[in-house]
């Protein structure tokens, strides 16, 4: 009999939680969207994080099985299911970094602004959540168009009152992790050897690899260079058509997630040099937010690198991406201002 088990994971019969009670050192980490395609695996990699203590698992449908899954896995976190609106604020109240998959994805021949509609309005309920029940927590976003939903989060914080634009981190490091794999395929490298700085945004041409700028030093002949900027930019389109209707990323966002997830707790844990690519709040150009590289620290993003030398295509590159990019912006303001 299963009776004595609760939705929540924990269970009538336990005399004391252990962990929890004992303090145990680490952080406390939601995942809203945690039953779906990214949230799943994502909940999986992060139950397996040695810097997570509370794991909170919230969607709008199914979180009681995936909690109940998760929470047989032996490792330290202790796991927490959530379900629905009336648990969105016990979901959140104490977490220390929210990460957001929550929403529809792509199907074939859709871009990410076609999902705008939707996924604005989740976006925006849950961030009145965070800015009601955790406003000093770090917020990961991946729920797409990216480059709308952060400008999106941001104004439903400023309105709250809230908004520190530190702890507000649209997620783009699954353009990074694509574009190490596909250079060290080009340059016959280790991946794990190769970082390629990607700036701008996420989605289509505001992706903008800098291949002038790829560790270990390195040069690409124009084609080269075409290529691969182009497989970049596509990389999510690439995934979409090959899943023909079922979904875009999921397993490989879920690993750049937890890439991500993992800098930022290292961060707030005080890390020195966690360095990655993020979409945020800068000043790196004319436009309000903008990806680049920034140092995470104990309060979200610490420090934002200026792009530094790009050659004549990355410049043309960025032109278009920036053209894009304030028209995504605006209409992510406008969702919230009108
Ligand atoms: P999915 O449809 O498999 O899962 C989304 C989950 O969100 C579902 O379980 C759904 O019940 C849940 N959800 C819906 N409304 C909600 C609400 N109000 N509160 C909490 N949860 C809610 O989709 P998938 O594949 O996991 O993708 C999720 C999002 O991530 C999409 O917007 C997708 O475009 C985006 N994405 C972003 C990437 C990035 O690089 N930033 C890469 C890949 C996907």
């Amino acid at each position: 009999p299963t009776n004595h088990f609760r939705v929540d994971g924990s269970s009538s019969l336990w005399r004391v939680d252990c962990r929890a009670k004992g303090g145990s050192p680490g952080f406390k980490v939601a995942i809203f969207g945690a039953a779906g395609g990214i949230g799943q695996p994502l909940a999986l990699l992060m139950k397996m994080n040695p810097l997570v203590s509370v794991l909170h698992l919230y969607d709008v449908v199914n979180t009681p099985g995936v909690t109940a899954d998760i929470s047989h896995m032996d490792t330290g976190a202790v796991v927490r299911g959530f379900l629905g609106q009336q648990q969105l604020e016990d979901a959140l109240t104490g977490m220390d970094l929210v990460i957001i998959p929550a929403g529809v994805p792509r199907k074939p021949g859709m871009t990410r602004d076609d999902l705008f509609n939707i996924n604005a309005g989740i976006v925006k309920t849950l961030c009145e959540g965070i800015a009601k029940c955790c406003p000093k927590a770090i917020v990961n976003l991946i729920s797409n168009p990216v480059n709308s939903t952060v400008p999106i989060a941001a104004e439903v914080f400023k309105k709250a009152g809230t908004y520190d634009p530190r702890r507000l981190l649209g997620v783009t490091m699954l353009d990074v992790v694509r574009a190490n794999t596909f250079v060290a395929e080009v340059l016959g490298l280790d991946p794990r050897e190769v970082n390629v700085p990607v700036v701008g945004g996420h989605a289509g041409v505001t992706i903008l690899p800098l291949l002038s700028q790829v560790k270990p030093p390195c040069s690409f002949t124009q084609e080269e260079t075409e290529y691969l900027t182009s497989r970049i930019q596509n990389g999510g389109t690439e995934v979409v058509e090959a899943k023909a209707g079922a979904g875009s990323a999921t397993l490989s966002m879920a690993y750049a997630a937890v890439k991500f997830a993992d800098a930022s707790l290292r961060g707030l844990r005080g890390d020195a040099g966690v360095i990655e690519c993020a979409f945020v709040s800068s000043q790196v150009t004319e436009l309000p937010f903008f990806a680049s590289r920034v140092r995470l620290g104990r309060n979200g993003v610490e420090e934002i690198y200026p792009l530094g030398p790009l050659n004549e295509y990355e410049r043309v590159g960025l032109e278009k991406a920036k053209k894009e990019l304030a028209g995504s912006i605006d209409k992510g303001v406008a969702f919230i201002r009108k």
